[in-house]
């Protein structure tokens, strides 16, 4: 190989800085013509490119790249991602600067990936140049930064395989119509016969075997860009549904799904749903998203992972009780990107293959112009959130209870999981759906009020509504402002007056809790108490996505709007979270858990009135209002007061370390700027 300084040395020896002879010129001129054309053909011909191992086997959790031979290396050279490696230039899933490299400046280096998902397409990176007086604020990712034009390619790897694509991937569970079954849910490459095997105990002898259907959606479903676009779209697999049946309740199951012939997945194990158990465990939040490992067209959300870790810490904790998560809506942040899905349920699988997990849509599932079913109201409100999917992904990739379907619109599957409910020991859970009509006389209004009549209460003494959008916030978000009226007027008399115990919305990307709240005013402002005859609300939206208005005023900032804390919201927390409910059939326990340590930062307990040992009283709470008063008086309660001070701290020093983390993975990046997004 020649060194520029080489090449350069023998250059001027031929075109005259040397002392050579005239006569010797036609020698010079083909010698000219020789050095030259090594010298073009050095800068194509040196670079190279790998990508290993070339194939992952399932220990495999790394991927690693290297580049050499690179000549002038510049700060904006990138490696793109590809799959499948057919995809043209600009067609990337993402890309990492070579500057994350300490050696990038000599022309070479290593970056590494972690294992990324099996896309049942081979990966392949390219190398690009991309010289700073060509980036262009014409062409911008969604935090306003310069997309890769993938003008100059220099070097190409091999292909690199990740898994089988047969291989049963994105395995999830939820709940079905009957309280004896499991659903469970997953992915593949074809749509060849898979089945389910399931049993008590680990001896597979013993096991029941059940078959799936299978769906799967096209490009052309897809209602808008990005998600019909070649940059947005890729082939999504084959999922499969099937249902376990005849289980005993309260008991650990364990399962595996695939085939002899195409390979199974590992064996996995839930405890199935016990509807007369005296206690209810869930874990719950909105707006999780996903986390990417490289940069791509949408900001992904880092800070899903430490919620992921830590419903994993107490779900180890749980043993053998019965749980499940409530996600609600605004779940994978995909919006059009198919592989952003896959990145999902990858991370999610280690809760959901293990435990129900239960969704309702969200605006960044459907959101799109030209939805059939638009409520006329929400013009104005209802825009482009879904990235085009118009939530063909979120229906044919989960499955939950019920019966709620839509048309899609543009001849694709339709849209369901809307609205549905299901008893989990001493709680009712209803899920709507704040993307479709609502207001009285409607299906939707219709059914959430047939619903409610009829819950048991002796059965269940808690009602726990949940749905994307909230009714109650103090935040800004002044675009939702006519929806949130038509809930008032419409849902909230339903909530009254069917005693609904905890209304749960996200949508906005932060935990605050209400009071048990009637048309904004408050019934009790402790956080410990009987049922007042109102739902307290609380917005769970701090899963995982961070672009959010503030609610404080900042001086740097002095024209941004100020949403100061009003009398009715108890409390409000800017860290990122989820919540634990616990009920038994006296007390419904909701808690809010910070990432950055784990630890609980709010919680609120609400009496239903009922001791679980006395009929009596239970027989007394069956369909009649619960009120202040009425019922067996709560025990003195355990008060929270005293982590005040404690939990400012700790919120404080989540942010800094949230902060720097955030600042930590934005190394070799374009710096973010902050939006309102939600
Ligand atoms: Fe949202």
């Amino acid at each position: 190989m020649l060194t520029r300084h080489a090449t350069s040395n023998l250059l001027d020896a031929v075109t005259g800085k040397s002392k050579m002879h005239p006569e010797n010129s036609h020698l010079s001129f083909l010698l000219f013509l020789a050095v030259a054309a090594l010298a073009a053909g050095e800068a194509a011909a040196v670079t190279t490119l790998t990508a290993t191992p070339a194939k992952l086997t399932s220990t495999d959790q790394q991927i690693t790249i290297r580049w050499s031979g690179l000549l002038d290396p510049d700060g904006l050279d990138y490696v793109a991602i590809y799959s499948p490696p057919s995809s043209r230039d600009f067609d990337f899933l993402g890309y990492l600067f070579l500057n994350g490299s300490a050696t990038w400046r000599q022309g070479s280096g290593e970056l590494t990936l972690p294992r990324l998902p099996n896309l049942r397409t081979p990966y392949q990176f390219r190398l690009f140049r991309w010289p700073a007086k060509e980036y262009s604020y014409h062409h911008i990712d969604h935090d306003r930064n310069p997309l890769p034009h993938a003008k100059h390619r220099v070097a190409v790897s091999g292909e690199v395989v990740v898994g089988d694509p047969a291989h049963p991937e994105q395995v999830h569970l939820a709940f079905a119509d009957r309280d004896d079954e499991m659903r469970v849910m997953f992915v593949c490459g074809d749509g060849g016969k898979r089945v389910v095997r399931y049993g008590l105990g680990k001896e597979e002898t013993d096991w029941k075997e059940v078959g799936t259907e299978v769906r799967t959606y096209e490009q052309k479903h897809m209602c808008d860009s990005p998600a019909n676009s070649s940059v947005g779209w890729r082939d999504p697999g084959f999922v499969f549904d099937g249902l376990m049946k005849g289980l005993e309740p309260g008991k650990r199951y364990f399962y595996k799904v695939g085939s002899d012939s195409e390979g199974w997945s590992e064996t996995y194990s839930f405890v199935s749903r016990d509807s007369k158990a005296n206690e209810t465990i869930a874990f719950l939040f909105g707006d999780l998203g996903t986390y990417v490992p490289y940069i791509t067209y949408e900001r992904t959300q880092a800070e899903s992972l430490s919620t992921v870790k830590w419903i994993l810490r107490d779900i180890q904790a749980l043993g053998d009780k019965p749980a499940f998560i409530s996600h609600i809506g605004d779940i994978s942040y995909a919006r059009g990107y198919s592989w952003v899905w896959d990145h999902f349920f990858n991370q999610i699988e280690p809760i959901a293959a293990n435990m129900p997990y239960h969704v309702c849509i969200g605006n960044h599932e459907y959101d799109w112009p030209l939805q059939p079913w638009k409520p006329l109201w929400a013009d104005g409100i209802y825009g482009t959130d879904g990235g085009g999917e118009c939530g063909i992904p979120y229906s044919v990739k989960f499955r939950m209870p019920g019966s709620s379907i839509l048309p899609t619109g543009n001849g694709g599957p339709d849209t369901r999981n809307l609205y549905y409910s299901f008893d989990s020991g001493v709680v009712h859970f209803v899920y709507m759906s704040t993307e479709t009509n609502f207001v009285q006389g409607s299906d939707q209004y219709n059914f959430l009020k047939a619903d409610l009549e009829k819950v048991n209460r002796t059965r269940t003494p808690f009602i726990v509504f949940q749905g994307h959008r909230p009714m109650y916030t103090s935040s800004k978000e002044s675009r939702d402002a006519a929806l949130k009226q038509q809930m008032l007027q419409h849902l909230e008399p339903l909530l009254v007056t069917y005693n609904v115990t905890v209304a749960l919305w996200g949508h906005v990307h932060r935990y605050e809790r209400f009071c048990p709240v009637k048309n904004f005013q408050c019934l009790n402002t402790s956080s410990s108490f009987l049922y007042p005859g109102a739902p307290i609300h609380v917005v769970i939206g701090m899963g995982g996505q961070d672009w959010q208005s503030i609610w404080q005023p900042r001086p740097d900032h002095p024209d941004d709007p100020i949403f100061p804390q009003p009398e009715r919201s108890m409390y409000r927390g800017g860290e990122f979270g989820y919540t634990r409910l616990v009920a038994t059939r006296e007390k419904l326990t909701l808690t809010y858990v910070g990432n950055h340590d784990g630890q609980v930062h709010d919680m609120v307990e609400i009496f239903s009135g009922l001791v679980s040992s006395n009929n009596h009283d239970a027989e007394m709470m069956d369909g009649s209002k619960l009120s202040t008063g009425v019922g067996t008086k709560p025990k003195k309660f355990p008060l929270y007061m005293g982590i005040g001070g404690s939990v400012i701290f700790a919120l404080l020093l989540g942010f800094s370390v949230g902060f720097l983390a955030r600042r930590k993975n934005d190394v070799a990046q374009w710096t973010p700027v902050k939006s309102e997004e939600s």
